[in-house]
């Protein structure tokens, strides 16, 4: 088998893990929470759950990552735990496998509204219908008119293995080196421009002015959700990414560093949409989802000059948020076919990337054609989504806090922090003592709610 690649820079190390990291769930996830779940409050809440309990569980498994030197199952097989904890490892590799199926079909929905933007089609409206009609409309038509979706959801399954293909170093590295600095570059313009907009406060009281009547057990429940969902935990995509970290990487200070980053675009984001929806009074709309991403900001350029620039480039941000992210989460399938199976690199490329065709197309016919096929009531696309994002990432983040916590050698997770116990941190024993006793209680509670939602 291959010598284990390495990132080459730790700069280049963190705008990959960042990469992953950035995703929908900062630019459109993070936003609808925000406001379905009253504001500031939400905020401060998220804030805190980023920093008590996302760098911990992120730090935890960076070290198993790096401990394991391996994919997400030989992380728990080379680190020494009792036999059966590798199923943990095959847990995150297929709930990691089946997000891709669905991510991969909504990278495509964003290429596609970046090719509109730019050639303008977007906004070519309909006589007699609104704004916001129309582009419901248009959403509506694209998302489930069956095989057009499916070409942007080919080509986001081609560029994702180009990418690959070339190689953790090269390919994923060298990449996120230019992208991650381009959509930190894309999302200060769009704050500038937001924030002069007239009636901007408004926006801006709301997510920044806390009304802590509206903190409830369900908004702490969710903004826990949010903040692992956003940080990539328990996926198995940050064991496999750090297990490409040299042994000198500091792994608690690169926790931190990749969850302020992360916070950061979501913090930014609710600078960008708040004062936006306000200054052109679409706060009654709903910012769910997809509505948030393809009607009210789409209704928000309209109203703007040079809406097609503006437009393009929100597009721009969004796929190459889209992008980062599939190419980590299809990584660690890559490393464990890598790994397990002893593939050549392209090989396990190729096995991997190359079913998305089918699985990918029955996830976006699932929202058309195939749309009375239900799993639970839910079409097969939403089905997936609710069955990792509130199932299998909190069990997998939970698994993975209670193996370090109780059962893998105890020197592991302070060996790793302290880089063989070359950096003295009382932090370390902080994370320590939370991955032990705090975060398996504080998952279990997001998972039980995330079973009975
Ligand atoms: N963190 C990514 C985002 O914010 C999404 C993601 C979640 C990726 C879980 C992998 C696993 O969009």
């Amino acid at each position: 088998m291959a010598k284990k690649p390495e990132f080459a820079s730790k700069i280049g190390l963190i705008a990959a893990t960042v990469g992953s990291a950035v995703g929908l769930g900062n630019i459109w996830r993070f936003p609808a929470e925000t406001q379905a779940n009253g504001g500031a409050a939400f905020l401060l809440i998220y804030i805190l759950c980023v920093f008590l309990l996302g760098v911990p569980v992120m730090s935890a498994e960076f070290s198993l990552g790096r401990a394991g030197r391996s994919d997400a199952i030989g992380a728990f097989k080379n680190t020494g735990g009792s036999k059966k904890w590798w199923a943990v490892g095959g847990l995150a590799i297929l709930a990691s496998y089946f997000i891709l199926w669905f991510y991969m079909v909504v990278a495509g929905w964003t290429l596609e509204y970046l090719f509109q933007s730019i050639g303008g089609s977007l906004y070519d409206f309909t006589a007699g219908m609104t704004e916001g009609e129309h582009f419901s409309r248009k959403m509506g038509e694209f998302i489930s008119s069956g095989w057009n979706p499916l070409i942007n959801t080919f080509l986001a399954i081609g560029i994702n293995l180009a990418i690959l293909i070339v190689g953790v170093q090269k390919g994923i590295e060298r990449l996120s080196n230019i992208l991650m600095p381009l959509l930190f570059l894309i999302l200060l313009i769009f704050c500038f421009v937001s924030l002069s907009l007239p009636g901007a406060s408004e926006g801006l009281a709301f997510f920044l002015n806390p009304d802590f009547s509206k903190i409830t057990p369900t908004v702490a429940l969710n903004a826990l959700g949010q903040a692992f969902f956003s940080l990539s935990l328990g996926m198995g995509i940050l064991i496999t990414y750090s297990s490409y970290f040299p042994k000198e990487t500091k792994l608690a200070k690169t926790a931190v560093t990749v969850s302020l980053l992360d916070l950061s675009v979501a913090f930014l984001m609710g600078l960008i949409i708040f004062p936006a929806v306000m200054s052109f009074h679409l706060e009654g709309e709903k910012l769910e989802g997809a509505t948030l991403i393809f009607v009210t900001l789409p209704e928000i350029f309209s109203k703007m000059s040079f809406t097609r620039l503006w437009s393009s480039l929100f597009f721009l941000l969004l796929s190459v948020a889209a992008i980062t992210s599939t190419i980590s989460i299809a990584e660690v399938t890559v490393a464990f076919l890598q790994d397990r199976f002893r593939m050549s690199r392209i090989k396990a490329c190729l096995a991997t990337l190359l079913p998305l065709f089918l699985f990918s197309t029955i996830c976006s016919l699932s929202q058309g054609p195939l749309s009375s096929i239900t799993i639970f009531g839910k079409n097969i696309f939403d089905a997936l989504d609710s069955l990792t994002t509130n199932i299998l990432l909190p069990l997998g983040a939970l698994l993975l806090c209670i193996y370090l916590g109780w059962f893998a050698p105890k020197a592991l997770l302070k060996h790793e922090l302290s880089n063989n116990g070359t950096i003295h941190s009382k932090f370390h024993n902080v994370i320590y003592f939370i991955i032990k006793y705090i975060a398996p209680v504080l998952i279990a509670l997001v998972f039980i709610s995330g079973l009975i939602r």
